[in-house]
């Protein structure tokens, strides 16, 4: 597998030339000089399809991107990921996200951990001993079910999630509860984390009885006292984790049935992941346009765009996931890059977002590549959507540059199927664009020392 950096690849130098080339070139010519550009640069995966016609690249440009693929070793690196290889180099482990939505196929740990967490839901959904649910967890222990739960809660149960330590967050969570029907989940794969840890002393100082645990770090579970613990394991990344018994507090408010619809959706993605060829396959395109962008093109940031106030988290998890994984200047050799890694990954959904920073993406000095997902719920969003990224593209001669790119994800509808697919989608995305780097995608050295500081600094420290 090729750890060099990917500057030594031939197929990135003739990439250079080729964006040379695509300087003064605008879109609205290429969509004129080319009508079947729109039905051309389309892929499809279950459930979606993927509209980057919009993004300024051709047919030169997307086999020379496949080039790079090759040369970086793409396929051998996507079976040794999706075969559980130690690919977690820095930390000798794998990222085996993938095993957890794996169905029969998956590990028998993942199985059991999944039949105890549809027995634990389906008794908490309808025995009503508890009539809230609080997720206390934060990062990858938060954001991932938060947006499930947001995007597809059903109103069966009162399920609510703390992250900050700021007493606030928690107070919101526990507003009109009562310690004897509220049940905690503490969800942190370490169990160490100082925000979670500190709410959950707080969850026992309101008066709290009955805590789950989500970890694998099952002795110190046991130490706090959790009456339930659902393991996870190393070979899971906090930000890929939501397919584990993270998702529990999610499954508790969508339903299991939901929540194995969500695991199936993933797997899907996995196996079109695996079998697609990079011209077909939407992940790797997705990272490819990104790579384009951010490397040949110079964009610094990337925007993402749900049309949909369901999927309103949706930017929120994809900065964890996106620039916690790829956020690195430091490569897979220890050896510092000479070239731009993780664009800025921001957002907010649609129209929203219209009235508030797409002045900037229309007339601003930065263009800003963007992400547009429409899930097909209203005429309003999917026209309005459209004409963002069309006036994003062709501009107008008052004012509107243009040559602005973006793509659009297209989902059939919001459901947990789909959703699932649509996060494994991203996953994917990121796991090419760390090959594509020469990055570990699935460490996070960079968040130790404001911890350790931290502590200092509480411990009277400077
Ligand atoms: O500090 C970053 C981080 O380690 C994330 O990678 C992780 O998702 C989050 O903190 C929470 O970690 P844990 O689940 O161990 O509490």
């Amino acid at each position: 597998m090729n750890l060099t950096p990917p500057t030594e690849c031939a197929a990135w130098t003739r990439l250079l030339h080729h964006a040379e080339s695509w300087r003064g070139v605008h879109l609205k010519d290429i969509f004129s000089n080319d009508v079947a550009r729109s039905t051309q640069f389309v892929a499809e995966a279950p459930g979606l399809r993927y509209d980057y016609s919009r993004q300024r690249m051709g047919a030169m440009t997307l086999r020379l991107l496949a080039n790079l693929a090759a040369e970086r070793g793409l396929p051998e690196w996507r079976d040794a990921l999706l075969g559980g290889k130690p690919i977690n180099t820095s930390e000798s482990r794998a990222a085996w996200h993938t095993a957890l939505r794996a169905g029969d196929g998956a590990p028998a740990e993942v199985r059991e951990t999944l039949a105890r967490m549809q027995q634990l839901c389906g008794e908490i959904r309808t025995k009503k001993q508890f009539r809230r649910v609080v997720n206390l967890g934060t990062g990858g222990s938060d954001l991932g079910p938060r947006l499930l739960a947001d995007a597809l809660a059903d109103g069966a149960l009162d399920v609510r999630f703390a992250a900050n330590v700021d007493p606030h967050d928690l107070g919101r969570a526990l507003e009109g509860a009562d310690p004897a029907s509220t049940l905690f989940v503490v969800v942190s794969k370490t169990f160490t984390t100082q925000e979670t840890m500190a709410n959950a002393a707080a969850a026992k100082a309101w008066g709290a009885k009955a805590f789950y645990a989500v970890t694998s770090n099952v002795e110190e579970a046991k130490r706090f006292g959790a009456a339930e613990i659902l393991p996870m394991w190393d070979w899971v990344g906090g930000r890929f984790s939501v397919w584990s018994a993270v998702g529990f507090a999610a499954a508790c408010a969508i339903g299991f049935e939901k929540f194995g619809a969500f695991l199936a959706g993933a797997r899907e993605i996995d196996l079109h992941f695996a079998q697609a060829t990079v011209e077909k396959n939407v992940p790797a395109l997705m990272a490819l346009a990104g790579v384009w962008n951010a490397n040949f093109l110079g964009c610094a940031t990337h925007a993402v765009l749900p049309y949909s106030n369901a999927l309103r988290l949706l930017p929120a998890y994809l900065q964890q996931l996106e620039m916690e994984s790829n956020g690195k200047r430091v490569d897979r050799n220890g050896r510092e890059v000479g070239y731009a890694t993780c664009p800025v990954v921001w957002g907010a959904e649609g129209t929203n977002s219209q009235h508030s920073f797409h002045q900037l993406l229309h007339q601003g000095t930065q263009v800003v590549p963007s992400d547009f997902i429409d899930i097909a719920s209203n005429a309003i969003l999917s026209a309005n959507l459209r004409a963002q990224a069309d006036a994003l593209a062709f501009g107008s001669p008052d004012g509107y540059p243009g040559n602005r790119p973006s793509s659009i994800l297209y989902l059939e509808k919001l459901d947990a199927r789909n959703l699932g697919r649509l996060l494994a989608l991203y996953e994917h995305k990121v796991f090419v664009q760390g090959i594509m780097w020469n990055l570990n995608s699935f460490d996070q050295p960079g968040v130790e020392l404001g911890k350790v500081m931290a502590k200092k600094i509480l411990s009277g420290g400077k």
